[in-house]
């Protein structure tokens, strides 16, 4: 069954605890961690996840869009997140962080931007639990989804099941109603949606319906 993300960068930032207990029927909550440096925008850090993972029983699901993942990365676990991803791009020992990630407990990923190829990271797809393909220029909600970026999810899914593994392809950028049916056809098992879900009036429903959009 497809997994829903909501992102809480479309929330209400005052209001976060509510905010993410309006989607606890999502499978993880998707947080937005930018800081200004790899990305331009600033959003949350360590404390906040602290937080929210108390104010939630929704697993945390930290896509962390920052310069020094390696640095940084064991800390999020540390702050309660189920999984961490790290962007490929910024990492200077994929590898060993992504060890690192998942001997302290959490799932590890590693995004890769829409300009990054999948291809020279074949070899270390074992080494994590799911791979994050962005399907917008990551830094902001509410872009157009990427449709160039399809065939990338299909070739990644191919190199999944050539190696017989069993990690998670995510998709996260301009993911909705109309557009997580052709993701979920390239072979996409994991949705973040930010603005579709907290731009719509009931977002616990709209988590559904993406579910059911994405199951077909
Ligand atoms: C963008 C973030 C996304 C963002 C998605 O850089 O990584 O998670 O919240 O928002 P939507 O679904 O509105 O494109
Ligand atoms: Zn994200």
């Amino acid at each position: 069954m497809a997994q829903i993300n909501p992102s809480i960068l479309s929330a209400d930032f005052a209001r976060l605890a509510e905010e993410a207990k309006a989607v606890e029927g999502a499978d993880w909550l998707h947080v937005d961690v930018m800081d200004n440096h790899f990305v331009p925008n600033l959003t949350l850090g360590v404390p906040i996840v602290e937080s929210l993972s108390r104010a939630t029983k929704t697993p945390l699901d930290c896509h962390l869009m920052i310069e020094d993942p390696d640095r940084w990365a064991p800390r999020y676990v540390e702050a309660g997140a189920g999984s961490v991803t790290f962007h490929a791009e910024a990492a200077a020992a994929p590898v060993r962080l992504a060890r690192e990630i998942r001997a302290k407990g959490a799932r590890a990923s590693m995004a890769l931007k829409p300009a990054t190829p999948i291809e020279p990271y074949e070899d270390l797809l074992p080494e994590l639990d799911m791979l994050l393909i962005m399907t917008v220029e990551p830094g902001f909600g509410g872009q157009a989804f990427l449709d160039i970026m399809l065939p990338k999810i299909r070739r990644t899914r191919e190199l999944i099941s050539k190696h017989g593994l069993e990690l998670w392809l995510q998709v996260d950028g301009g993911v909705s109603e109309s557009t997580i049916e052709r993701c979920a056809e390239a072979g996409a098992d994991v949705f973040v949606a930010g603005s579709a879900v907290y731009g719509a009036a009931d977002p616990a429903e709209a988590v559904r319906a993406l579910r059911a959009k994405a199951d077909g």
